[in-house]
């Protein structure tokens, strides 16, 4: 992004392969567009794996995992190991220059040991030549360049005015949508960061917990009531879909953190935590409605084993969790994903077989679900299924299917809409 608006980029990365793929005008990782902006950004980027090359930028943005810890909590190892290095770039260098740490960080990170290890390694004082900022982005896997572009805001937490002058210069030469800057403490913004998200699950798992009251109550739909919600300007659209669970990389990590930081501050969570609780729930709720469909000997498909549309992560992902529990229990699992299935066959280890379209899947289950909504499954071939005359069940989690009463021999059940009495087992 920062390379295709006309700033010279490195790319710094201690994984050679990410480096080799950039240098030869190959984007490392799958993203939508990102390709394109590489190739035409090739005489601005470079890559390299020292780490101390950062010691010749003005601004350097560590971007490295912040893995959890055994008690939830964001560990900084990764985040102290390259600012070491990237502080020892820093020493001995004229000029004003700028640290931004990017990576999600427990709140009090970077004015206690971040700061504390770049004054080290530097051995310059910061405040003084040198800007330590927290910016975070607010990006979902799948949309990052949108996102990037078209920012709701651009939060920055500064060390000093200076610091937070530089960082603004340059993300409003990036964005396209002029948004609005917060700008704050450096403990304001690893805040606002986790409490984002921590809101945005415990939207989610409310309007899950609406899909399951709907599910029990005859006439009730769940989209009916949610569209309505969401026209309150309190409460918003967005991420009121009552489908199944959340998942990635990032939710579900951050809501957790949320919680211990508050303990540790002596604070209740009880939001995060029934959140976190809620989540954990739909796997059951799922397997609940899948178990309630399937006769003895009948096979389970899962269409859609990336957490999202658009992406091939899986981290956390519904139909994975789905997959495992009902391979666990015995069941015959086959599984199905535009990208993900041979991620997912991976990390289920023999509890499901793998299946080469969404076609060939239907055609060999009993009872298919519809984990991920990527938008190829809304095209199911179920006349082909009808014709066949067996009788089979989909289960669509994000209510996909094109309007159609469920007949024939295809049974549609869609999540979130008053669910008829299962047959029993
Ligand atoms: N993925 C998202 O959508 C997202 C969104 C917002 C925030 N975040 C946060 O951003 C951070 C990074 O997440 P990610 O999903 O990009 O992680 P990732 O694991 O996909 O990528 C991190 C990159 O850092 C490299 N790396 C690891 N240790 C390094 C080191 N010491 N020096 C240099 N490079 C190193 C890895 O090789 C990898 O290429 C995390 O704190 C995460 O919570 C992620």
């Amino acid at each position: 992004m920062l390379a295709s608006k006309g700033n010279q980029v490195v790319g710094i990365d201690v994984n050679p392969e990410a480096v080799r793929l950039l240098n030869e005008g190959h984007a490392p990782v799958e993203e939508p567009g990102l390709q394109d902006l590489v190739s035409g950004s090739q005489d601005r980027l470079s890559a390299t794996t020292e780490l101390g090359a950062a010691g010749e930028a003005d601004v350097s943005i560590l971007l490295v995992p912040t893995p959890s810890d055994e008690r939830g909590a964001f560990s900084n190892e990764h985040v102290l190991a390259a600012v070491d290095e990237v502080g020892r770039g820093l020493r001995g260098r004229d000029g004003y220059q700028i640290l931004v740490v990017a990576s999600t960080v427990m709140p009090g990170s970077c004015d206690a040991e971040i700061r504390t290890a770049l004054e080290g390694a530097s051995g310059r004082r910061v405040g003084e030549t040198l800007g330590l900022c927290y910016s975070p982005e607010f990006i979902a896997l799948g949309s990052v360049i949108r996102d990037m572009l078209e920012p709701d805001m651009v939060l920055i937490g500064e060390s000093d005015s200076r610091a937070g002058d530089v960082l603004e210069r340059l993300y409003a030469g990036i964005c396209e949508n002029e948004p609005p800057f917060r700008r704050m403490s450096l403990v304001n913004a690893e805040l606002t960061k986790i409490a984002v998200n921590t809101y945005v699950t415990m939207k989610i798992s409310y309007a899950n917990t609406l899909a399951d009251m709907c599910e029990r109550l005859p006439g009730a739909d769940v989209e009916v009531v949610t569209d309505a919600l969401g026209l309150d300007t309190r409460i918003g659209a967005k991420y009121l879909r009552g489908a199944i669970s959340y998942g990635g990389p990032c939710f579900p990590r951050d809501n957790k953190a949320f919680g211990v930081f508050a303990r540790d501050l002596g604070a209740e969570p009880f939001l995060s935590e029934a959140t976190d609780a809620v989540n954990l729930a739909q796997t059951d709720r799922l397997a609940g409605v899948v178990q309630s469909r399937l006769k003895v000997g009948n096979a389970v498909g899962i269409l859609g084993l990336a957490y999202k549309p658009d992406t091939g992560v899986i981290d956390e992902s519904p139909g994975v969790a789905l997959a495992r529990l009902l391979g666990s229990a015995g069941y015959e699992v086959r599984v199905y994903d535009p990208v993900a299935t041979e991620a997912a066959l991976h990390a289920l280890g023999g509890l499901a077989e793998g299946c080469s379209s969404a076609a060939e899947l239907v055609a060999q289950s009993d009872v298919t679900v519809i984990a991920t909504p990527w938008p190829e499954f809304a095209e199911l071939p179920l006349d082909a299924l009808e014709r066949k005359g067996r009788s089979s069940v989909v289960i669509d989690c994000w209510r996909l299917l094109p309007e159609r009463a469920s007949c024939g021999a295809v049974e549609i059940v869609r999540l979130g809409r008053a669910l008829e009495e299962a047959s029993p087992v």
